[in-house]
């Protein structure tokens, strides 16, 4: 089936398989490799990505299922200015290890902070609570997400 979407603002138009997930598509077909594939059943958020401006699971849609629609992976967040105090406070909280799960909790945690503008360590913690990291780096991605919150609502100074 041919479908076209709006991928990371440009227009992407494919010859897709109907049971292709949008995961593999990205990947696969679009080179897209900042989604991982984890688990491919839903548990672990490793493939997230925002479709129509929602955080969704890729392995969980099917590509057929977007024709249309609006895709963003985090490649697309590349220049967006929020995105890049979260980064800075993940490289400065130690918020990742072998960084597998990175780009969706980099993803969930825009989406947070979107949401819950400067929240606290517990709301972070349970909204985070369907992101999985298999480093169990769950203290220090807790700690960038709260300290990126800070600054992006104004409530303490960039750190150094
Ligand atoms: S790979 Fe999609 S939720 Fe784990
Ligand atoms: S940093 Fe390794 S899976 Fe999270």
């Amino acid at each position: 089936m041919k479908i076209t979407l709006t991928l990371n603002g440009s227009k992407v138009t494919h010859d897709v398989e109907p049971r292709e997930t949008l995961a593999d598509f990205v990947r696969d077909r679009c080179g897209l490799t900042a989604t991982h594939l984890g688990c491919e059943h839903g548990a672990c958020g490793a493939c997230t990505v925002v479709l129509d401006g929602e955080v969704t699971r890729a392995c969980l849609m099917l590509a057929v299922m977007c024709d249309g629609r609006t895709v963003e992976t985090l490649e697309g967040f590349r220049n967006h200015p929020a995105m890049e105090v979260i980064r800075k406070h993940f490289h400065e909280c130690h918020g990742l290890q072998c960084g597998f799960c990175t780009p969706g909790m980099l993803l969930m945690a825009r989406d947070i902070l979107a949401r819950k503008p400067g929240c606290d360590a517990d709301t972070v913690r349970y909204e985070l609570s369907g992101q999985i990291c298999r480093c169990t780096g769950y203290s220090g991605i807790v700690k960038s997400i709260v300290s990126a919150g800070q600054e992006l609502a104004g409530k303490a100074p960039a750190k150094a």
